[in-house]
């Protein structure tokens, strides 16, 4: 025991202070020109924000949501932008197999993906759970299912062009967070899987980035409208917020923490589970998962 702490403690602040004080390489506009991407919830919020902060970065902007009509103007103001080209597909993440097609279609539209930025979310209102199991399955379904159908379906064009998954989660989805069960549940269970599958990813030198963004309160009219006289707490802006999102993707951090957080971001960067995480993958027989 002795000798362990002798050891392990030096390994840990070495590992903690690799964690946090890491240099990030530094963001340039210029690493999204030509790439291709797809923004879903793009229709309003923080999702139109990146397809605007893309398109004048000279990407290749792919957007859906469910209203046409405002796809259609976004892609247009995309085109204005400077967009290197800009398509809409419309359809609900609450059907799967519309999630699968959209990415092939998206694809072949393309030719490739650099990055899948996942950020819709089915509507909710801030109020007690008083049983709507069908809310919690539609919440589950489009805020997660339908995450991992998309990655999944991309995941052979991102192996390719060594691209990026970013996914929008929440403070819900690191912190008990009344009023909002199931979206937190919904923002949760990202994390689960999206954390877990980066560590197989990395053991198996599969180089695709996956990068978990935590955002606090958002100017969004959505968020606006469902806080309304429920929660007091400052919001950030959306515009901001959407090239916070984009700079973590493009330099391939593991986590993005925005908004008015202050401390709490380092208090939810939770170094227990980190160190947990790292000394825990010794007694995994990974090599047994590895092509050979
Ligand atoms: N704003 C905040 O305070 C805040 C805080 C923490 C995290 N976040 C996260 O940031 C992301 C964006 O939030 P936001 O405030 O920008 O949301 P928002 O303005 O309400 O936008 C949500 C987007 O999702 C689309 N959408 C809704 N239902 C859909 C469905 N069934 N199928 C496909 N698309 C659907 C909406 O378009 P249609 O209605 O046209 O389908 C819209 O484009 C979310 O992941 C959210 O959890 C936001
Ligand atoms: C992906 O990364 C590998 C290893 O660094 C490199 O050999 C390859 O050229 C890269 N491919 C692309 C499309 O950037
Ligand atoms: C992974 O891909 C990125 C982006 O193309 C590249 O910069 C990096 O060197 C690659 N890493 C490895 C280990 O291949």
């Amino acid at each position: 025991m002795a000798c362990m702490k002798n050891y392990l403690l030096p390994i840990l602040g070495i590992f903690l202070a690799y964690y946090y004080y890491s240099a990030d390489e530094e963001f340039k506009p210029e690493m999204l020109q030509g790439k291709k991407v797809i923004v879903t919830g793009a229709s309003k919020g923080i999702g139109k924000e990146m397809a605007y902060h893309l398109a004048k970065m000279g990407a290749h902007v792919m957007v859906t949501a469910r209203s046409e009509e405002a796809l259609k103007k976004i892609v247009s103001d995309c085109l204005k932008y400077g967009a290197a080209s800009a398509h809409y597909i419309a359809g609900t993440m609450e059907d799967m197999t519309f999630a699968e097609q959209f990415i092939a279609k998206a694809g072949n539209i393309l030719g490739g993906l650099d990055m899948l930025i996942l950020n819709h979310i089915t509507s909710a209102t801030m109020e007690p759970f008083a049983g709507d199991i069908h809310f919690v399955r539609r919440s589950m379904e489009v805020n997660y299912i339908s995450y991992v159908v998309m990655s999944m379906a991309a995941l052979p064009m991102l192996k390719q062009s060594n691209g990026s998954i970013v996914v929008v989660s929440s403070m819900a989805g690191k912190m008990a967070s009344p009023l909002v069960a199931p979206y937190s549940a919904s923002k949760f269970a990202l994390d689960g899987f999206f954390s877990s599958i980066r560590t197989e990813y990395s053991v198996a030198k599969v180089n695709v980035s996956i990068t978990l963004c935590i955002l606090g309160l958002i100017d969004t009219d959505s968020a606006m409208k469902a806080v309304s006289g429920v929660l007091n707490a400052e919001a950030a802006p959306k515009e901001d917020c959407a090239l916070e999102i984009i700079k973590g993707g493009a330099l391939r951090q593991e986590e993005v923490y925005y908004g008015k957080l202050g401390w709490a971001s380092h208090l939810l960067k939770n170094p227990g589970r980190r160190i947990l995480e790292f000394l825990s993958l010794r007694n995994y027989n990974m090599e047994k998962f590895i092509n050979n």
